[in-house]
């Protein structure tokens, strides 16, 4: 029999509604081997964040290590979102309670030894602002090389959505951004242009919820809060942003993919944190990036409930 190969992945996020159902997804992919769970400040304080990592973990029994990053960003003050994510950044289901202790390492430390550990080179899905991974970057230049790609939910090549020309994970840690751009490594920027394109609407996240599985149920509950504030801001579905990083790199086939040079702006007293795209070639440098720019929406959301069902047990 044909053993499926599989690629090593380290998650690394603040979840975060859509980042746990980005991680559902990598769980979800027999493909997939998850090595290590990371948590970054951004949709909720560094302590919040880290409980839902480590619940969404004995949730989908990931028994890979979870460890927890730097409380703040690299400069800028924190900055969270309870709009969208509510108090706990996980508002909505309950959730188990987490299956084993907390890493003793940092983040950045378990991400070095799983880079440094890998026969393989390893995939960083990076799903919050970008901490962890630019402090990896700087602190351990040697592990690039183990690095097979960076597949980042941020910013966005046309608009922002915190300020008009900022997307939040990249305006919460710029100069984060700017130093993982800057890397040398291969990087997948899934921005806005993509991400907003992402929507699953209300009737079709019924379909999840009737699978009849806990994951299914879980994260039907989880859409039905993370619409709450996205309805009133009159989106008509949910914006799945973080669960394209994975499928990127899984259903490359669903996405168009560009090659551009970004470059992140840093200054700028309405444009901080814009990722700013070298549309027409001017500035002469060769693409840092490739930049997923669009999605087949139905294929999508196919693909996510088919995925979803893929999980057993019954449901509650
Ligand atoms: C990004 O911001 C966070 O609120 C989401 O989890 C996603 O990573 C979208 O701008
Ligand atoms: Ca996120």
């Amino acid at each position: 029999m044909n053993e499926i190969k599989k690629i090593p992945v380290i998650l690394d996020g603040d979840p975060g509604h859509d980042d746990a159902i980005a991680w559902v997804l990598a769980a979800a992919d027999p493909r997939l081997d998850i090595k290590a769970i990371t948590t970054v400040a951004g949709n909720q304080t560094m302590a919040k964040v880290t409980y839902n990592a480590r619940r969404i973990a004995a949730l989908l029994k990931i028994d890979a290590p979870v460890a927890k990053g730097r409380d703040i960003p690299l400069i800028s003050e924190l900055m969270v979102a309870p709009q969208y994510h509510g108090e706990s950044g996980l508002d909505g289901p309950g959730l188990p309670e987490p299956a084993q202790d907390l890493c003793p390492l940092s983040a950045v430390e378990l991400m070095a030894k799983v880079l440094r550990e890998s026969e393989e080179k390893v995939i960083i899905i990076a799903t919050g602002p970008q901490t962890n991974v630019a402090t990896l970057l700087l602190a351990h230049p040697e592990l690039k090389e183990k690095i097979a790609l960076i597949s980042t939910m941020g910013g966005g090549l046309r608009n922002g959505n915190w300020t008009s020309s900022a997307e939040f994970n990249i305006l919460v840690d710029p100069e984060a951004a700017y130093i993982e751009y800057h890397a040398g490594v291969p990087l997948m920027m899934c921005g806005l242009d993509v991400t907003e394109k992402a929507m699953i609407f209300p009737e079709e996240w019924e379909k999840i919820r009737v699978l009849g599985n806990p994951v299914a149920k879980t994260v039907a509950e989880w859409l039905d809060f993370f619409f709450i504030h996205l309805k009133q801001l009159g989106w008509e579905g949910a914006t799945l942003h973080d669960p394209c990083s994975v499928l990127a790199i899984t259903h490359p086939e669903i996405f168009k993919i560009i090659d551009v040079y970004v470059e992140i702006e840093l200054g700028g007293e309405y444009t901080r944190g814009a990722t700013i795209a070298d549309w027409n070639h001017r500035s002469g440098k060769e693409p840092n990036c490739r930049a997923v720019v669009d999605i087949d929406r139905e294929k999508f959301v196919e693909l996510l409930i088919e995925m979803i069902s893929r999980f057993g047990g019954e449901q509650a």
